[in-house]
């Protein structure tokens, strides 16, 4: 994908819930001389909180709801894949998805698709990160940005952000802590894969 216009990485931004992610993703990718612009978000959630945010902020916003496909995950990432290909998307950003993926999509995104996940990859893939970390006794925590394959939350690590894990710290609060910092380093990791990626 060679762009020798310089032209910004078209990147989707899919979601579940708040949007705080995708809010930071859009910001940064508004800036002069940003190597990406995100064009759509997706939600598989019609009341997701971030979808009117972005709208507010000028994106295309559109929920495929998972619901009515039943257990036929395919069947709805073959909704979600139209979607992406009539925006003409080119990596996408998985920010707070909380559908796990088949291969159909996993594989026609490979090295394109990036998540975020709040722990210290390969420390506790999967839910409940938090809680885990605390209840090990850890002393640091945060987050990591990784390509996605098929094991869940075990592709190549591209960036991770750390903060420390506090005495009285409750899941919630250490949540809130990466939260923080998750918002500053997912736009500088997507940042970088793209102009990797307009250079390849
Ligand atoms: C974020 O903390 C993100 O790392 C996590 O969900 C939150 C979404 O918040 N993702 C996962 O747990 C994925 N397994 P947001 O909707 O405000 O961006």
């Amino acid at each position: 994908m060679t762009r020798p216009d310089g032209a910004a990485v078209r990147v989707a931004v899919m979601i579940s819930g708040a949007g705080s992610n995708m809010a930071a993703l859009i910001d940064a990718g508004k800036a002069a001389g940003a190597p990406y612009e995100v064009v759509l978000v997706l939600s598989n959630d019609p009341e997701a909180g971030g979808l009117a945010i972005a709208r507010a902020k000028g994106v295309a916003a559109v929920a495929i709801d998972h619901k009515p496909f039943g257990k036929d995950r395919a069947a709805h990432e073959a909704v979600v894949q139209s979607e992406l290909e009539a925006a003409g998307v080119e990596v996408i950003a998985l920010a707070g998805y909380m559908r796990l993926l088949t291969p159909f999509l996993v594989n026609r995104w490979e090295g394109r698709m990036l998540n975020i996940h709040p722990s210290l990859l390969p420390k506790y893939p999967g839910l409940d990160t938090h809680a885990r970390a605390i209840a090990a006794g850890d002393d640091q925590a945060g987050c990591s940005v990784h390509l996605v394959t098929e094991g869940v939350d075990e592709g190549p690590i591209l960036a991770q952000g750390r903060v420390p894990v506090l005495s009285d710290d409750t899941p919630q609060s250490l949540a809130q802590r990466v939260l923080q910092i998750e918002h500053d380093l997912y736009p500088r990791a997507l940042a970088d894969h793209c102009r990797r990626i307009r250079n390849l």
